[in-house]
């Protein structure tokens, strides 16, 4: 099979992150275009200043396409709608020809979408979990067995129209075309998890600038996503508030001089800050500024876990949480996290990455290097269906094989007005 190019913008709320990588046939990916912008116009992960917004997307397209020396007309696209909605839902089909087939998988896909959606919301996602052919469950591929009736399982995602057309207008501006929009903590969890952890049970969180974005994943597949609108940005006010600092300065000592918890510090260690009213520069006790940042880090904690209890999926963790995101950064937090959630945490970060990747290893590009997984899995999943809608009706009809670029091509084609 051809390597396959892909495109994912990650849209955050401190930065925008484009990469242009290559699939190879064993699904690694060559990142060959980078392109991280700081963000203007995006609040707790939604565009509040679509001018701004696009422009900061435009300087981060335009740097990965410097650096990858190719043009971008299609990606895939992070969203990050705190109010999006995710359901469990059943579809259930009769099989037309005894054989199930794909045509069988779409229609019990398209019935498991029927759920009462809100004014002005649309369906995101529809990921298919497991399927029950006659009574026998835990089947994963459907394909080729005999059955009367058949049910899906599917995690259904809706957002609301108008983030989704936002992020559509702010990308398009650009001429860029959205191929699919993948929710954050599912571009996360992509990149961060591990087989083991998902089958066994874990919670993935990606605390970022503006957003806390969380997925819970039970026997391998996800159950639960939620976007929380809280992150290191409120650290970062509390600092600037509770010191007289600047935002920039109090980003910069949270950085430098930041922990999460308050008793690991000693009494006589300080550092230096130009508070707001006073000339000459002040001493300030880290002890005080762990006080702060423990406070709101607690805050976050107990927010993640009262959505866990939320989602009914609590005692069914054993794998605990794997925690990542810029925020993930702050030395402490995952001893703070360990005691207040009361499970094993993991700091992670994207892994196992080639080519222009100095910056990418680090927890605040999970959900961009999410985005690379994410696109794959889809377009996999695209070719895997053409090829079964497609698939000639006797065998010595063969028609050629079709790559995922065609595929891709043929999804843009249709994006295209
Ligand atoms: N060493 C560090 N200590 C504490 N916080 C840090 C550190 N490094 C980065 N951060 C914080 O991480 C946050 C940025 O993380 P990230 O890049 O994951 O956010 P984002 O993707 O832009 O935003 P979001 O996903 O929330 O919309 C900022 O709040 C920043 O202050
Ligand atoms: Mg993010």
């Amino acid at each position: 099979m051809e390597d396959t190019i892909i495109v994912g913008i990650d849209i955050g709320t401190s930065k925008v992150c484009t990469l242009v990588a290559r699939a190879d046939d064993r699904k690694r990916f060559h990142v060959m275009g980078v392109g991280i912008e700081p963000a203007k116009g995006i609040r707790k992960g939604a565009i509040v200043d679509l001018t701004q917004a696009s422009r900061s997307i435009r300087r981060s397209i335009e740097k990965a396409q410097r650096t990858s020396g190719m043009e971008i007309s299609a990606a895939f696209v992070n969203l990050a709608d705190t109010d999006a909605k995710s359901t469990n839902n059943q579809g259930v089909v009769g099989v037309s020809g005894k054989m199930i087939g794909q045509s069988d998988i779409d229609r019990a896909l398209e019935s498991a979408k029927a759920i009462p959606l809100d004014h002005n919301y649309e369906i995101i996602h529809v990921i298919q979990r497991g399927f029950v052919v006659d009574g026998t469950d835990g089947i994963r591929t459907p394909i080729g067995l005999y059955g009367y009736r058949m049910e899906v399982e599917a995690h259904i995602i809706s957002a609301e129209q108008s983030s989704v057309e936002n992020l559509n207008q702010a990308v398009n501006q650009n001429g860029v075309s959205v191929l699919n929009y993948v929710l954050n903590p599912l571009a996360s969890g992509e990149a961060v998890l591990t087989d083991t952890e998902r089958q066994m049970g874990v919670v993935v969180c990606d605390i970022g600038a503006g957003t806390t974005d969380l997925a819970i994943y039970i026997n391998g597949d996800v159950w639960y996503s939620k976007v929380l609108p809280i992150g290191g940005d409120h650290i970062t006010s509390d600092i600037a508030a509770g010191l007289r600092l600047s935002t920039e300065e109090a980003e910069e000592v949270k950085k430098v001089n930041g922990y999460a918890i308050e008793e690991h510090i000693e009494p006589n260690e300080s550092f230096v800050v130009h508070a707001f009213g006073s000339t000459e520069p002040i001493h300030v006790g880290r002890k005080t500024l762990a006080h702060i940042i423990e406070a709101r880090v607690e805050e976050i904690f107990y927010m993640i876990l009262q959505e866990i209890k939320r989602s009914g999926y609590d005692g069914l963790l054993p794998a605990g949480m794997v925690l990542t995101g810029g925020s993930s950064l702050l030395p402490g937090i995952q001893e703070l996290g360990n005691r207040i959630m009361g499970v094993p945490v993991r700091i992670a970060q994207p892994e196992n990455l080639y080519g222009l990747v100095d910056q990418l290893h680090s927890p605040a590009y999970s959900g961009s290097v999410g985005l690379l997984h994410w696109a794959m899995l889809y377009l996999e999943a695209e070719m895997n269906r053409h090829d079964k809608r497609n698939k000639p009706s006797k065998p010595e009809e063969k028609s050629e094989p079709k790559t995922i670029m065609d595929v891709l091509k043929e999804i843009v084609k249709q994006l295209l007005p």
